[in-house]
């Protein structure tokens, strides 16, 4: 990593803060006085600043509760982004492992961890994630079946792979799916010729929405929700 990066995540301080302490000559990296904001630098490397030794700077990791209308994007001309809710220092060096669409709610993962973010998103992981849906028409019995068996979407060459569907209500059910593509819940209904209402993702893996978090919050994950994925 970049020593300027290094600095600013471990010290919370903004580059051009940082560019001015390395002018300073107050930084140091394993003894030697270090001026060159592109020095890389790794765990091995003992930085210090103002004589003071630096901790390696740690990934971060989050839950969000996504309210509707907020868009999954690092930035949108006209709606609200993920990001913009998220106000700690370098928020926008934080990526969304899993979108939702901009009218779904429900539990989005924050990073800057992007091996952590490909292992909870990519198909070969098969990291379950599970919506509840409302629908415009009742959802027949036989829909459970259809889930299960695979359902070939709009546009696309392979059926998806057996998802878990469960009735809660005339217009209400459960979805589990193990894969990823783009709108699948709503694509899956529309090619039963259903629609989609409303969309709320309750967890991804083992990791569950926290139900404390209102809309547009978030918190950090713990050890265990990070080690889960
Ligand atoms: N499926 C969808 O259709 N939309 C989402 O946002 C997530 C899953």
């Amino acid at each position: 990593m970049r020593l300027d990066k290094y600095l600013a995540k471990s010290t919370g301080l903004s580059r051009k803060e940082v560019k001015r302490l390395l002018h300073a000559d107050e930084v140091r990296v394993n003894g030697e006085r270090e001026r060159d904001p592109s020095r890389h630098v790794t765990e091995a490397d003992q930085v210090t600043l103002d004589e003071r030794p630096m901790e390696h700077p740690q990934p971060r990791y989050l839950m969000m509760n996504k309210p509707e209308g907020v868009v999954c994007a690092a930035d949108d001309p006209t709606h609200p982004t993920v990001l913009a809710l998220v106000e700690l220092p370098r928020a926008e060096e934080l990526h969304i492992a899993g979108r939702l669409d901009i009218d779904a709610t429900g539990l989005v993962l924050l990073t800057d961890d992007g091996k952590w973010s490909h292992r909870a998103t990519s198909p070969r992981h098969k990291t379950d994630k599970v919506y509840t849906v409302t629908t415009a028409d009742p959802i027949p019995e036989d829909a459970v079946i259809a889930f299960k068996k695979g359902i070939m979407l709009n546009g696309e060459h392979f059926p998806t792979k057996p998802a878990d569907l469960k009735l809660l209500g005339t217009c209400e059910a459960r979805v589990v799916v193990h894969e990823g593509r783009y709108h699948q819940v709503k694509r899956m209904f529309a090619a039963l010729g259903n629609r989609v209402l409303s969309l709320h993702r309750e967890s991804i893996g083992s990791i569950e929405l926290d139900e404390d978090l209102f809309p547009g919050e978030y918190r950090p994950l713990t050890d265990a929700e990070i080690a889960s994925i």
